[in-house]
């Protein structure tokens, strides 16, 4: 039996533990309870008892032996993992690149838009997008059951209690309305917001998009300031040297109606340019006035409303509306 014992020491001492596979090996053939050292145990009835006390000495050294050597080996293990590990983190390597977000080029856009009118001296207002027939079509002059309302390709929801259509609004312009409702003049404000029209997707139009509506009533606005408006605006937005023009339109809710293009060119030698319509504006026409009970007489004032896409279009030299809604990274991560 010393013997024995005298082996498995021998046989624990020369046991080569280099990973983790051979230290677990190690621990089912020595260590567990069907192992060796488990086992020359369970012998210990074969010893005669004034043996007993030398055996069982032996046997608890070649235990601790087995435990130690076990613990050991596991600790190498793991301080030479944490060092593999170390070897491989050179930290003089550049850092990964850090992927941040970034704004959307339409939000962008507007943002530099609100900050443009913010200086000329303009506040912000909102409405809501789904509009009843009154402030998205009668109450800004368009007759009733008139073709216009066609015009716009209205998604139509549903009637109120009032028997009234509710639509999803074509523009923005029924916020006007509303604050004009809510204000009295003098008002200066800009509305923007998300709009929608019943059209054919395509590369130019979408069934929704985003216009910012402008507004301003006081007594004794002239048609000259809201072209001087327009005229900054169009220098601020897309630099002093920028081509446009100004043509007469037709709006219900204005009189005279003006419209204002950008010339529109690429860096591409066989692109010959174009004009591209980026507003609508005009004069007030008194019956909107009359409508929500502002004095025509007393006052007059000016408004307009502008694609949003259609200036980030220009500005990004982009020619196809429905990207800026695939959100393809690919697209979204140029505008940082
Ligand atoms: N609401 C018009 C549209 O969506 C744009 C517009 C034209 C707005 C003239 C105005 C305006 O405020 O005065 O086509």
């Amino acid at each position: 039996m010393l013997d024995d014992i005298k082996k498995l020491k021998q046989e624990v001492t020369d046991y080569s533990i280099t990973n983790k596979d051979e230290l677990e090996a190690f621990r089912l053939e020595f260590l567990s309870r069907n192992g060796k050292v488990q086992s020359m145990f369970s012998r210990m009835s074969e010893v005669p008892n004034e043996k007993k006390a030398e055996v069982g000495r032996a046997m608890n050294e070649v235990k601790n032996l087995a435990q130690k050597t076990f613990e050991e080996a596991e600790k190498r293990l793991e301080r030479k993992e944490a060092a593999d590990l170390d070897a491989t983190d050179d930290i003089t390597l550049p850092a990964p690149p850090y992927a941040s977000g970034s704004f959307h080029p339409l939000t962008q856009t507007l943002e530099e838009m609100k900050n443009i009118f913010y200086r000329l001296g303009f506040s912000i207002a909102h409405g809501p997008e789904i509009e009843d027939d009154f402030h998205n079509f009668t109450a800004l002059n368009f007759p009733p059951n008139h073709p216009a309302r066609d015009e716009q390709d209205t998604f139509f929801i549903q009637k109120n209690k009032n028997n009234e259509d509710l639509v999803l609004r074509t523009h923005t312009s029924p916020v006007q309305i509303r604050l004009m409702q809510e204000q009295e003049p003098p008002i200066r404000a800009i509305m923007p917001g998300r709009v929608y029209r019943n059209e054919a997707v395509s590369p130019k139009s979408y069934f929704l998009f985003h216009q910012v509506e402008a507004l301003y009533i006081d007594t004794d606005v002239s048609i000259a300031e809201l072209k001087e408006t327009l005229i900054s605006f169009a220098k601020l937005m897309f630099g002093t040297d920028v081509k446009y023009r100004l043509r007469p339109g037709y709006f219900p809710f204005t009189e005279p109606s003006l419209e204002m293009d950008i010339w529109w060119q690429t860096n591409d030698p066989n692109d010959d340019g174009k004009w591209l319509e980026i507003l609508g504006s005009g004069m007030v026409d008194p019956n909107v006035l009359e409508a929500v009970d502002i004095d025509p007489e007393g006052y007059t004032g000016f408004a307009w409303g502008m694609g949003v896409e259609r200036i980030a279009l220009l500005r990004h030299q982009i020619d196809d509306i429905r990207i800026f809604y695939n959100n393809d990274v690919r697209f979204l991560e140029q505008f940082h």
